[in-house]
């Protein structure tokens, strides 16, 4: 690739990045362009716990609350999100670690060990991109029906599993837990 094409290749991303920003902008959900890479640690975590009322999430859709600074989406996965996330075999997966604070720090990345309960419905993952930190979009977005990091091209599938991009990890899970149907305790 010759050095204009990549100039031009670096500021078709950041434009698309902007626009990005403006829509989130306009749906007034709050956006953090930038958020330090660093995901709290779980001592860190469990020292600072919030509780958040799910009752309003329909299937299908996700909030964002922001905890310990950071954002954390929370998602009520469709059917169809939960079934092309357990049909993907392991092989596919450039991460195949959990990444998930709840179990095994050697759990593989299998589905159920990304969800939350065992329907799987519920999906609760750190927003920060594990390539340099920027908020992923979701509802869907990318090649792989999840989440899409517009910065620099991540692609994270309907389980926030990176499939394609730079980013090396699988966005993280952080302590979480129900404590009734509709409420959902982080740390
Ligand atoms: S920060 Fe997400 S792809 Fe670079």
């Amino acid at each position: 690739m010759s050095h204009t094409e990549d100039h031009e290749g670096t500021r078709r991303d950041f434009l698309f990045y902007a626009t990005a920003g403006a829509g989130t902008v306009a749906t007034g959900a709050a956006v953090w362009p930038l958020v330090n890479q660093m995901n709290p640690s779980a001592d860190v975590q469990a020292l600072s716990s919030i509780v958040v009322d799910i009752s309003g999430v329909s299937e299908g859709t996700q909030i964002t609350v922001k905890w310990l600074g950071k954002p954390v989406f929370i998602r009520r996965r469709t059917a169809d999100e939960i079934e092309s996330a357990r049909e993907t075999p392991l092989s596919d997966l450039p991460d195949q670690n959990a990444r998930n604070a709840n179990i095994a720090a050697d759990a593989d990345a299998s589905d159920q060990n990304r969800a939350l309960d065992e329907s799987e419905e519920w999906l609760v993952m750190m927003g920060v991109c594990t390539h340099l930190g920027c908020v992923p979009l979701g509802d869907g977005a990318g090649d792989f029906g999840g989440w899409f990091c517009p910065c620099h091209g991540s692609h994270y599938d309907a389980a926030g599993r990176i499939r394609k991009g730079p980013a090396p990890e699988n966005l993280p899970i952080p302590i979480a837990s129900f404590l009734d149907d509709s409420t959902i305790q982080l740390g």
